[in-house]
């Protein structure tokens, strides 16, 4: 397979941040994904309706007009949010879903639920409206290792909140186990998961290879190869339950390189060629053009994309630093050859 061809994919998880920083990177979203769902973990974070269409404003201002680029907005829940905001979100064209954060789980989450109980009104409003929930599925208890806090969340609230709200969509996030995997499978059409470029193609031994590397440090933590080797095969295998969300999330270079390091891996410079990386890896592009471009449209309940685009068997090289702050940010795989070149989506494109 030198060639492929498939419907322009969308990104079902994406970090864009605000002002210099987001008109830094936007470009390299929308240069290849017609849509993204835009995570509201700015600080202060985005809790309101009407600050996710300022934001999503801000965005559209950002965007090259070359490009068709589309944000689905989403709200940041709290222990406070009134369920009103909810309906509001729901009765709003361009608010896609709420995200979960567990207090202290990540970046910017200090503002997050400490527990779900503190958030029934609301979840019961966004199952009956049908409005998405976006879960960072980690346990934050001090006590439990990182390594496991994926399997944790599933087991003390992920169950609870599948038992609770049985008809509320969930999307279990950036998912990096075996243990994520068979849950969404065990779980129905009201359920699925985002995985991103960077857990199918890392597992943890690259945090430490050769000293250790900051820009491999993301949340959920990269896991050991046998959870990656569970997300191939999940993406690649299993058409519907799991789609493209890269989780691209842009850092300075300072505050990655730093005795404190921030958690986050951009990836959005090579999002859909590292995909197509990691399928080439399992062999197996049969179910490609699902698990990009088709899956999340359908669990979200939106329209394909028109346009095509192709990926060629060319390889290119990474640039080392990409302008972002007076730092820079350094790309997932900077300076490294990635075997797959994306011609995007142009105007002469339109799918048949
Ligand atoms: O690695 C991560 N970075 N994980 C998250 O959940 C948040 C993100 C960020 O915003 O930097
Ligand atoms: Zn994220």
């Amino acid at each position: 397979m030198n060639e492929i061809s498939l419907i322009q994919p969308d990104d079902w998880h994406l970090h864009l941040r605000d002002d210099g920083k987001m008109k830094a990177v936007v470009n390299d979203t929308a240069r290849q994904f017609a849509r993204a769902i835009i995570m509201p973990n700015l600080a202060p974070p985005v809790t309101r309706c009407e600050q996710a269409l300022a934001y999503r404003s801000r965005i559209l201002d950002a965007v090259q007009p070359r490009y068709s680029f589309e944000p689905l907005m989403t709200l940041y829940l709290t222990d406070n949010l009134p369920p009103a905001e909810i309906e509001q979100a729901a009765a709003s064209p361009m608010i896609h879903a709420a995200k979960l954060y567990p207090a202290g789980a990540t970046t910017n989450s200090d503002a997050g639920v400490t527990h779900i109980d503190r958030i029934d009104a609301v979840l019961e409003t966004m199952q009956r409206v049908d409005l998405p929930l976006l879960v960072h599925g980690e346990a934050t208890a001090r006590e439990i290792d990182v390594f496991d806090r994926e399997k944790a969340f599933i087991d003390q609230t992920l169950k609870t909140l599948r038992q609770r709200y049985p008809d509320l969509r969930i999307v279990f996030e950036h998912i990096t186990t075996t243990d994520a995997v068979d849950y969404v499978l065990s779980q129905n059409d009201r359920m699925a998961a985002t995985i991103t470029p960077h857990h199918l193609l890392i597992n943890r031994n690259d945090l430490f290879k050769g000293g250790i590397n900051p820009h491999h440090y993301c949340l959920p933590i990269a896991k050991r190869e046998t959870h990656r080797q569970a997300l191939l095969r999940a993406a690649t295998s299993q058409p519907g339950k799991f789609f493209a969300g890269t989780d691209s999330a842009p850092h300075s270079r300072s505050d990655k390189e730093s005795a404190c390091g921030c958690a986050g891996i951009y990836s959005a410079h090579a999002a859909i060629e590292l995909y197509a990386e990691a399928f080439d890896q399992a062999g197996n592009f049969e179910h490609f053009e699902t698990f990009m471009s088709i899956a999340g449209a359908q669990f979200y309940q939106m329209p394909l994309n028109q346009k095509k685009i192709t990926l060629q068997r060319k390889s290119w090289t990474v640039p080392e630093q990409l302008q972002f702050d007076e730092h820079g940010l350094i790309p997932f795989r900077a300076g490294q050859d990635i075997e797959w070149t994306l011609i995007p989506a142009s105007a002469g494109s339109e799918a048949a």
